[in-house]
């Protein structure tokens, strides 16, 4: 196929000219005997056809003029054959207007930029004008990405089910789900694989248009796309087989992409969608606001619900468990379920002793396991994330007391008196399934009104139809990096005005509306800012090789990008920049280059901690155990109790001594156990385990298992989910595995305190632990299995800060593996050549010190004799 005829190694991502000209040249001359045409399937020339409408024969394709898509629409077969409500709902959009100067534009423009307010129609119709502009005619496939999950399906079948097409012709992909196929004209992804995409076809040879979607939310994978498309877009031009970039924001705040001299050549053009909005009256809190907010939206629900007239309620909260937690105090306010509202009293009981059996298998429990594994997974992880030790944040056991005087709803604004119909309470949230989702789509049941939690999804991503009163949080979890560390935790704060406004905004969609802002002007004014700043200034994790000169909409901090290479550099991804031959050079920018390890780390969906374990699984057997390892991290929460677990001995006889060395191996076994003792939400329950989130681990072991069979052949990887437990001897070397993965996460036991020293100090000292990142004590978390196991030598998956800092996901390693499997960390009395010797090459190497990629700290090893 094209896509394998371009040798995309050799492509760089921040190229400049006369490398673009090189690369132009070899791609060139690899696909003589191809035209552009047939390549893009669009042609310039009015198309001749077969029977199934496909163009006939070879075309000359190296005009390509602007003029002929217009041509094309006529002579092929493009046109759509919507319904008739469907087209009378489209007519009502305020983007319907503007199809001729849109696609003019974006005929005429390489890039193209389209701004209009939430609801004007932008996701939906922006596909289906491309569409029918003949963008997808031949092979031509035409790319939307979201930066949610949530966004990309809902979408895809909204505009399927518009256009009367299959969902296989209008598709759409996420990490690991979708209903891609060769007949796939329309595909909806999330930005995180358009970008792994980018990673195997440089040059996105399937695309004739891609449209970056919801630009204004300035997630990490948006800008990164954006930067490389501005690269991609001059080289397919050069090719002859012009790509087109449309880039849609909700907000009229496009100046980094607009002024960026760095990114567009040629400031690309922007169209304004001007969009029907109705007033929407703000209400501020008179209060100061408090810390329970959740409460206080709980309150202003009931408060709208019974005094205010008809209209849909819409909630923001920050997270899938504030959802959860909300709807259920709202639910036991106003239960009736629209479904019985005309059932007997039995049947109610019934039904509702069934949802709390499902509810106990679905509500969300004490997340300790919040694990990043994958770059797309960041939003499930932001959605999921635990804000205080796993607390909920109101105490669901206090419901009656929501009857305060203080209120700004007043009688005199229910001038058509309270509503008395039922209340449909209905969640939303990335995470939640598909179904569920949609569900805010549809009117709700007769004579009930609407009332959705939702996260941020539903601040630009959804409309949700018929909402009227907007309640306001004003908080938004955010995850911030340490700059230095990389360690990361969530943190609830102020959400930015401008997003404040965009959630107002949603109360004015079908009429004047009611916004009420749990919180004070005067808050709202002194300490919101006034944009979101773009995550990609916040966060150090980002895998682009020779990041410094990429061409980002806002450029990352320094320092962040250093720790991100630095750790690629530790991992043996990327190669230590050389050193300087004389010493006038130091300040000449080092460069490193990719490793083989490094490229087979690419080809694994997962963080490159992760990537490197499975790209070193094939020894021994141990390919099958990685990936359900890697597999179980991924999900929110696994397991509550870890200790818990060690005592299911009889299940899956992996009971010996050395699976129990450490979380990630106790999961294994949960994993393990629970396949073997055939899935069941039984024994899930019985063990603590939950059944959601183990199903989900099988999810990801499936689509890992057909990652690597397809990245390592030979792997051949049974995709029958059972698993053998492994023997004592892999799952030793299991544990040197993760440490060959975690190698910067090394914590050593500090010497235990002296009778001596005084009482502050022999309490710090109690059971800590010094490791290469932080310069304060870490400590065991007590869900660990190794609490008060204490082994001298431990690898953590990551440091979680609460009262104390502690480690979590723990791993108990021997000292004597280091040299070896973190010998980037190393330092040896000879230098040692290799990046990754083995034992062998590191004898006579044995003074050894451990020392810090930041220099804090450095450690004597013991004086390990290695055979
Ligand atoms: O992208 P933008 O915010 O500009 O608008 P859109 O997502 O294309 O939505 C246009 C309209 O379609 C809105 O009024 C939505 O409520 C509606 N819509 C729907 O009814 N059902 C869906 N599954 C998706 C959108
Ligand atoms: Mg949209």
């Amino acid at each position: 196929s094209d896509a394998e005829s371009i040798d995309t190694s050799e492509i760089s991502t921040d190229e400049e000219d006369e490398q673009e000209d090189e690369d132009d040249g070899k791609s060139a001359a690899k696909d003589i005997g191809k035209s552009p045409a047939e390549e893009s399937g669009i042609s310039k020339e009015p198309v001749e056809q077969d029977n199934d409408g496909k163009p006939k024969g070879s075309q000359d394709g190296t005009n390509l003029a602007k003029q002929s898509l217009k041509n094309l629409r006529k002579t092929v077969n493009i046109e759509v054959k919507r319904s008739k409500s469907v087209q009378e709902d489209r007519l009502k959009l305020p983007i319907l207007g503007e199809e001729q100067v849109i696609m003019e534009t974006i005929n005429e423009n390489p890039v193209t930029i389209i701004c209009g307010e939430t609801g004007s129609g932008k996701t939906t119709q922006v596909p289906q004008f491309l569409y029918e502009a003949g963008y997808a005619h031949g092979n031509g496939l035409i790319g939307i990405t979201e930066p949610r999950r949530v966004a990309a399906i809902a979408m895809s079948h909204r505009v399927a089910m518009e256009m009367n097409l299959s969902t296989s012709e209008v598709s759409y992909q996420i990490r690991y789900e979708g209903n891609v196929t060769e007949d796939t004209k329309i595909r909806f992804m999330t930005d995180g694989v358009l970008l792994k995409e980018v990673q195997k076809d440089f040059l996105l040879t399937r695309y004739s248009a891609i449209v970056i979607d919801e630009a204004h939310e300035r997630s990490v994978y948006t800008d990164i796309l954006i930067g490389l498309l501005s690269r991609i877009v001059p080289l397919r031009e050069k090719r002859g087989n012009p790509l087109k970039l449309i880039i849609m924001s909700a907000t009229l705040r496009v100046e980094d992409f607009t002024e960026n001299k760095k990114l567009f050549k040629i400031t690309p053009p922007v169209v304004k969608v001007d969009s029907r909005q109705f007033p929407v009256t703000i209400h501020f809190n008179k209060r100061t606001p408090l810390d329970d907010y959740l409460n206080e939206a709980y309150r202003k629900v009931c408060k709208i619900h019974r005094m205010l007239p008809e209209g849909g309620i819409l909630v923001f909260v920050t997270g899938q468990q504030e959802v959860h937690t909300l709807i259920r105090k709202l639910k036991q306010t106003f239960p009736v379920n629209p479904k019985n509202v005309t059932s007997d009293s039995k049947q109610k009981k019934k039904s509702r002793k069934k949802k709390t059996e499902q509810e106990k298998l679905e509500a969300p429990k004490i997340d300790l396991n919040n694990y990043s594994v994958e770059p797309v997974d960041e939003e499930a992880e932001r959605e999921a994330g635990i804000d205080s030790d796993g607390e909920d944040l109101i105490d669901t056991t206090d419901v009656t007391d929501f009857d305060d005087g203080e209120d700004d709803i007043s009688m005199d604004e229910t001038a058509a008196g309270g509503c008395t119909d039922p209340l449909y309470i209905l969640p939303l949230y990335s995470l939640l399934s598909t179904e569920k989702q949609e569900r805010v789509f549809s009117p709700p049941p007769e004579g009930c009104r609407l009332c959705v939690v939702a996260t941020n999804v539903a601040e630009t991503s959804l409309t949700i139809p018929n909402i009227r009163y907007v309640v306001d949080t004003g908080k938004v979890k955010t995850k911030f990096y340490d700059k230095v560390t990389g360690v990361s935790t969530f943190k609830i704060t102020w959400t930015s005005k401008a997003s404040a406004n965009q959630r107002a905004g949603r109360a004015g969609r079908v009429g004047p509306g009611h916004c009420y802002r749990l919180y004070s002007s005067a808050v709202f004014n002194d300490d919101f800012e006034k944009f979101s700043p773009a995550e990609i200034t916040r966060r150090p994790d980002m895998n682009i090789d020779k990041v410094i000169n990429f061409p980002y909409p806002t450029p990352p901090d320094i320092e962040q990008i250093k720790a991100a290479e630095n750790l690629l550099i530790s991992l043996g991804a990327l190669t230590k920049p050389e050193a300087p031959k004389r010493f006038k050079d130091t300040k000449k920018e080092q460069s490193t280059k990719i490793t083989p390890l490094g490229r087979a780390m690419s080809c694994f969906p997962v963080a490159p901690r992760y990537a490197k374990m499975l790209s070193l699984g094939h020894q021994h057997d141990l390919l099958p155990y990685v990936v359900a390892i890697v597999a179980a991290l991924s999900p929110d929460s696994l397991k509550q109790r870890l200790q818990h677990m060690i005592q299911v001995k009889k299940v899956w006889a992996g009971t010996g001594h050395s699976l129990l060395l450490g979380d990630l191996m106790v999961m294994l076994k949960a994993v393990g156990s629970c396949e073997y003792e055939g899935f069941s939400p039984e024994f899930c329950e019985k063990h603590g385990i939950r059944y959601k989130a183990m199903k989900e681990v099988r999810k990801l072991r499936a689509q890992l298992t057909n990652s690597v069979n397809t990245v390592i052949p030979e792997a051949n990887l049974c995709v029958d989910p059972k698993l053998e437990p492994p023997s004592d001897l892999q799952a030793k070397l299991l544990r040197q595995i993760i440490l060959a993965g975690l190698g910067d996460h090394v914590a050593r036991k500090c010497p235990d305190p002296l009778p001596t020293d005084d009482a502050a100090k022999r309490k710090k000292l109690k059971n800590a632990y010094e490791c290469i990142e932080l310069e304060e004590p870490v400590y065991i978390h007590p869900c660990s299995v190794l609490y008060r196991q204490n082994p001298e030598y431990v690898v953590y998956q990551y440091i979680h800060e609460t009262s104390k800092v502690y480690m979590k996901g723990i791993v108990a390693i021997e000292p004597e593996w280091l040299p070896v499997f973190a010998a980037t960390h190393c330092s040896f009395s000879k230098p040692l050549d290799d990046p990754a010797p083995s034992f062998d090459e590191v004898k006579g190497h044995v003074v050894c010190h451990m020392t810090s990629t930041f220099s804090r700290c450095s450690w004597g090893l013991p004086a390990v004799q290695l055979e």
